[in-house]
């Protein structure tokens, strides 16, 4: 049966019918195409993608050109779930005019549906830019990897009365300002769960608890795939594929070595008449080209 693709009107009415939204990270369209045939409600194509696929110390690297060419290869491999395309750092912070541009080639040329930007008060014109130009855009507030260093690092966001109050000021600006979806990454679950029930957009979740409307992580940590060192609190790993990955890869260096692969069931046949023909023709052409080099000579 064909699936209707995600909207912003069918995430509200989940919110609405208290149906928690699915959101993972991809970077690929092998993986787009996996997720969306698990039937993940969106994909967000994370500029976690500098650490995670990229190979950068953390996210602040990473370019809009690279972010374009792997939000465009996640979009090909999907045909239901919502991409959204995540700006990298410095993409959206030095003019508007510069944001609504960089915005408009997540969708333009990264086939993406909208596209998240993190921060609060200091986004906010930034966010109603978008949507005045048409660009339907996510918000993130909490844990913002992207100002990390000016935050004290990645840890819990929110957890004292005052801080937990700016959250959700700055998440009521966001709502006002015209995000469809906001992300709240690394809050307390009670201060969440409170925005949550607050805010009329679906809150997604990543370290902020089971209150809230939808959960988010990165797909190579869900995976146990490609991340090697500390894993935050809020991971929980779904599978092993980096350890199946690497046992795969073993055994086919191994039989690569030994010789156990390829074996007659990967290899293709030629017909015993069209190798006795092509080895007798062997045999001519060795005696052809000692000739030519006898006339040379
Ligand atoms: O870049 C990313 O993957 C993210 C998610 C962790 C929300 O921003």
């Amino acid at each position: 049966m064909e699936r209707h693709p995600m909207d912003i009107a069918t995430l509200q009415q989940k919110k609405q019918r208290g149906e928690k939204i699915t959101m993972l990270t991809a970077y690929d369209a092998a993986w787009s195409r996996l997720l969306d045939e698990a039937g993940v409600d969106t994909i967000l194509v994370g500029d976690s993608a500098a650490n995670v696929v990229l190979g950068y110390r953390d996210t602040l690297p990473v370019t809009m050109d690279e972010m374009i060419v792997l939000c465009r290869a996640v979009s090909r491999g999907v045909t239901w779930a919502m991409v959204i395309g995540d700006m990298p750092f410095m993409s959206y912070n030095t003019s508007i005019p510069e944001a609504i541009h960089n915005a408009g080639r997540f969708i333009k040329e990264g086939g993406a549906i909208g596209v998240k930007l993190e921060g609060g008060t200091a986004v906010v014109d930034t966010v109603r830019a978008f949507v005045r130009a048409g660009i339907p855009t996510v918000g993130h507030l909490g844990l913002t990897p992207q100002t990390a260093n000016m935050i004290g690092g990645f840890r819990c966001q929110g957890r004292t009365a005052s801080t937990a109050r700016r959250i959700l000021d700055d998440a009521l600006l966001l709502q006002d300002a015209g995000v469809f979806l906001l992300v709240l990454e690394c809050v307390p679950e009670r201060v969440a769960a409170e925005i949550a029930k607050r805010l009329k957009v679906p809150i997604i979740g990543i370290g902020a608890g089971g209150g809230v409307d939808g959960q988010v992580l990165v797909l190579h940590d869900m995976l146990g795939f490609g991340r090697t060192g500390h894993s935050p609190r809020f991971v929980k790993r779904f599978g092993s594929v980096g350890a199946q990955a690497l046992d795969a890869v073993s055994r086919y260096c191994r039989e690569v070595r030994d010789g156990t692969f390829p074996a007659a069931d990967h290899s293709f046949a030629i017909a015993d008449e069209e190798w006795a023909e092509f080895q007798a023709g062997l045999g001519k052409a060795k005696v052809a080209s000692r000739k030519s080099k006898g006339r040379k000579g």
